[in-house]
């Protein structure tokens, strides 16, 4: 198959009529996205990520109107939907009959989310049935953030990229769920915990692979370059390691006189929310010049820096 890129929103749309699949931007990462409602569809998009079914998917809807046909709405969830929509949250709720179990992954709950992308508000305007949109990599590996990146992995394998340009967050939603009406964190994401917690109040975050609460997804090992990577404080990691070929992901700067092939600045200024719009970009170009070994730095633990050592994290797992 041929894979275009283009901007023709009449096409995604038809063939996502067709039951096709159609990679699509949104504010985080490109989703591979299908029409959630039609079994054969979603698990055409299973088998095209190499995903196993087990872990379910992500719908998207064109408004937070359509959120009750899908799932049952308890109200904090209608005020969170209110107050972060369309926008990269993601809200886990007990899910209503129309959604196919194998979106689900069989289990009772269904993940909606309403992105705030103006192609992917458009594109689902065009059509009349919710988009399943898991992130557009292989299984386990680094999150697209360009059509040109999804067409690197996928290429040959879907009809048609919906170019968005660069995603603008550039890290995946934040994944919520409600436990006897508290506030729990799966995924953390593009909406910080202090975001969420100037809403909710109290927050849990719950983003370990453990216990009955744990989303499927988060499995180990994710986003994960084809170099190893290996997590912690630069200057320490590349004294460790000096006698390799090293690739270097920094968050403002290099350490002075580091033996390095290859390096990354997520942001000189040090900003977080600008470090996770770069990440998964830098990610790929380091992991394309053939080092031995990819040093990340750990960012600091607050706002995007969360979300940014959740993937890095999982990156480095073995
Ligand atoms: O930003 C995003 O969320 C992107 C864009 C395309 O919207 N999508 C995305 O989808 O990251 P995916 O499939 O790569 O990640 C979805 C996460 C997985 O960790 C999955 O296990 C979790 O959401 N999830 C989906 N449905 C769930 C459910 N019913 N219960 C618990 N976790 C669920
Ligand atoms: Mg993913």
């Amino acid at each position: 198959m041929k894979t275009e890129i283009g901007t023709d929103l009449l096409y995604a749309a038809a063939l996502l009529r067709r039951g096709e699949l159609v990679g699509m931007p949104t504010e985080t990462v490109y989703g591979l996205a299908g029409n959630a409602l039609d079994s054969d569809t979603v698990l055409k998009i299973y088998a095209t990520k190499g995903r196993p079914h087990f872990n379910p998917l992500i719908v998207h809807l064109q408004d937070i109107s359509k959120m009750s046909k899908y799932a049952e709405v308890p109200v904090f969830a209608q005020t969170l939907a209110e107050r972060f929509w369309p926008g990269p949250l993601t809200l886990v709720l007990p899910k209503k009959k129309i959604i196919p179990d194998i979106v689900t992954g069989g289990g009772d709950t269904v993940a909606l989310r309403v992105p705030a992308h103006s192609l992917a508000h458009e594109l689902l305007s065009l059509i009349d049935f919710p988009l399943a949109a898991p992130s557009a990599n292989p299984a386990g590996y680094i999150s697209p953030v360009t059509a040109e990146h999804v067409c690197e992995q996928l290429g040959g394998k879907i009809a048609y990229i919906l170019d968005g340009g660069t995603c603008s967050v550039g890290i995946e939603s934040t994944v919520v769920t409600f436990v006897q009406d508290e506030l729990v964190v799966l995924r953390a994401g593009g909406v910080t915990l202090e975001d969420l917690k100037s809403v909710a109040g109290s927050v849990k975050l719950h983003t370990q692979a453990t216990g009955q609460l744990a989303s499927p997804g988060l499995l180990k090992s994710h986003y994960a370059p084809k170099t190893r990577l290996i997590l912690g404080d630069l200057a320490n990691l590349i004294e460790e390691h000096q006698s390799r070929k090293l690739a270097v992901l920094a968050l403002s700067h290099l350490p002075q006189n580091a033996a390095i092939v290859a390096s990354e600045i997520l942001s000189p200024a040090g900003d977080l929310t600008q470090a996770a719009h770069n990440l998964f970009a830098a990610m790929r170009r380091l992991d394309a010049v053939d080092a031995e070994l990819i040093l990340a730095e750990r960012m600091p633990e607050h706002s995007f820096g969360v979300a940014i050592n959740d993937r890095l994290e999982r990156a480095a797992a073995l």
